[in-house]
Parts: structure tokens; C-alpha cells; sequence
């Protein structure tokens, strides 16, 4: 991973720039970097605030031999490795939120977001966009975001130097990619739960199709979620926002 990367000052998002260069055939392992992101994109369509200076704005370009159901296991795994990217550089214990929000103290340092090029069932290439907060101070962030979003600097007091983050993900990433080539989803899946909030506990899921309660009791090994329901059904939810009640 990141032996072919593609650094830009500023660009409007690098999901459109990974797409771009997927579509031109670049090497399987490409991350795009930006310093600055004036149009970054979140799940849902929502914008994601990416400023200068502050934080990582990173797309990665995979090639995962993989039908197109199985492709939430990647975001389930990114997610897993950013956070043993974070505890081995900082003191900090970050969890995850189904799918792959991952919070700090009941508020969000890291979204990602992936999207898929295919062909019928088969996973062309997979772009993993991952913002990560790292040295934003509070004042950084719009006043909207003052209460749902953090950072690694406000959670520690210090900085840390974005590029030793982004070479510490990446060797996460390589480390588990590969168990997940030679082994499947199962080591990945058990490792995800270690760090997860969500399980266990009554949830409301909102989807784009409305919302669904219950209570979290996993994700199968597609990374979909199981919601079980007050009539015992289980529902699978493959994509929302969960609030835990
Ligand atoms: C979320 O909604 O939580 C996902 C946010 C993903 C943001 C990242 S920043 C790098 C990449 N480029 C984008 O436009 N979005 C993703």
C-alpha cells in the first residue's frame, strides 16, 4: 500500500480524483492525498469539512478479487486499521460505531467512506476515502460541528505530524489486507467487535428508508448489521446512521 501515491495541494475531493485514475488503470494500492478538500464528500450525500493544514484527506485505490456484497468488509476493515494506527502513536483508545464512524469521547474523529466501480457482480477497483481529524483545535470547526466532532490534537493537547499517520495506516492496512486475502473476513470481523460500541446495546437505525429499533446483536460476515426487533424478527441493515438509545 501507498507505494504509488498522488499528493495535491488542494482538490475539490480525492474520491473524484482516486475514481479518475482507477478508470485509467493505476496501480492496485494508489492513495490519493490532499492537503485541502473544497467539495469533501460524506456518506449520505453530506459534505465533510476538509480545511487545510488540519487533517487527512485520503483516498486508496484497492483491487480486491471480491463480489460487490462482500465490499462492506473493507470499510469494517479500514476502520480497524485506523484505529491501531491511532493507539500505537497516541495514548488515546478510540471505538467504532457501525458502519465505520470512529469516536473519541462520544464524538466523531474519523468517517469513512467507500465506494465501488464493478462490473455485474465483480468489484472492479474499491475507493476507500477515509477524513481523519487530526490537528484541529476547536475553534477549526464550524459551531455545527463543535458538539459531534473532535480531533486527535483536541483529545491529547498535541500535535501530531499527519504523515507519520498516514505511513502508520498504511502499514496497518497492508498487515491486515493480507489476512484478509489469505484468511477472510472472520480474523477481521473479530477484531472489529473488540472495538465496537454499537453491539449489544438498543439502537435506532435511520436509512435512507426510514428508521429501524432494536437491539444490535452483530454483523454477519458480509459486515452487514443485525438489528433484532420488538416482534423477534432480525432485520439486516446495510447502510445508516445508528444512534445507541
Ligand atoms: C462520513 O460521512 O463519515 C465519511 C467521510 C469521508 C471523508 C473522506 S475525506 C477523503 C475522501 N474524500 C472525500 O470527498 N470524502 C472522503
Amino acid at each position: 500500500m501507498g507505494r504509488h501515491i498522488h499528493f495535491e495541494q488542494t482538490v475539490s475531493s480525492t474520491q473524484k480524483i482516486a475514481q479518475s485514475l482507477a478508470n485509467d488503470g493505476c496501480p492496485d494500492g494508489m492513495i490519493v492525498v490532499a492537503d485541502e478538500q473544497t467539495d469533501g464528500r460524506g456518506r449520505m450525500a453530506r459534505a465533510w469539512y476538509s480545511p487545510s493544514g488540519t487533517g487527512i484527506w485520503m483516498s486508496m485505490i484497492i483491487r480486491p478479487n471480491i463480489p460487490v456484497n462482500q465490499t462492506p468488509q473493507l470499510t469494517l476493515l479500514t476502520a480497524v486499521a485506523i484505529v491501531q494506527a491511532i493507539e500505537e502513536l497516541t495514548p488515546l483508545r478510540p471505538t467504532i460505531k457501525w458502519p465505520n464512524d470512529i469516536m473519541l469521547n462520544g464524538k466523531k474523529i474519523v468517517g469513512i467512506l467507500t465506494e465501488l466501480q464493478a462490473e455485474a457482480d465483480k468489484v472492479h477497483s474499491v475507493i476507500i476515502g477515509t477524513g481523519i481529524n487530526v490537528n484541529q483545535t476547536i475553534e477549526h470547526f464550524p459551531e455545527e460541528l463543535r458538539n459531534i466532532a473532535t480531533s486527535i490534537k483536541i483529545e491529547t493537547g498535541t500535535n501530531l505530524e499527519r504523515a507519520q499517520l498516514i505511513q502508520m495506516i498504511l502499514l496497518k492496512f497492508e498487515g491486515l489486507y493480507s489476512l484478509y486475502l489469505t484468511k477472510g473476513f472472520k480474523p477481521i470481523k473479530l477484531l472489529w467487535e473488540g472495538y465496537a460500541i454499537s453491539l449489544n446495546k438498543m439502537i435506532v437505525a435511520r436509512t435512507l428508508r426510514g428508521s429501524i429499533e432494536g437491539k444490535a446483536i452483530g454483523i454477519n460476515d458480509d459486515g452487514v448489521l443485525l438489528i433484532e426487533t420488538a416482534d423477534r424478527s432480525i432485520e439486516r441493515i446495510y447502510s445508516a446512521d445508528i444512534e445507541i438509545k
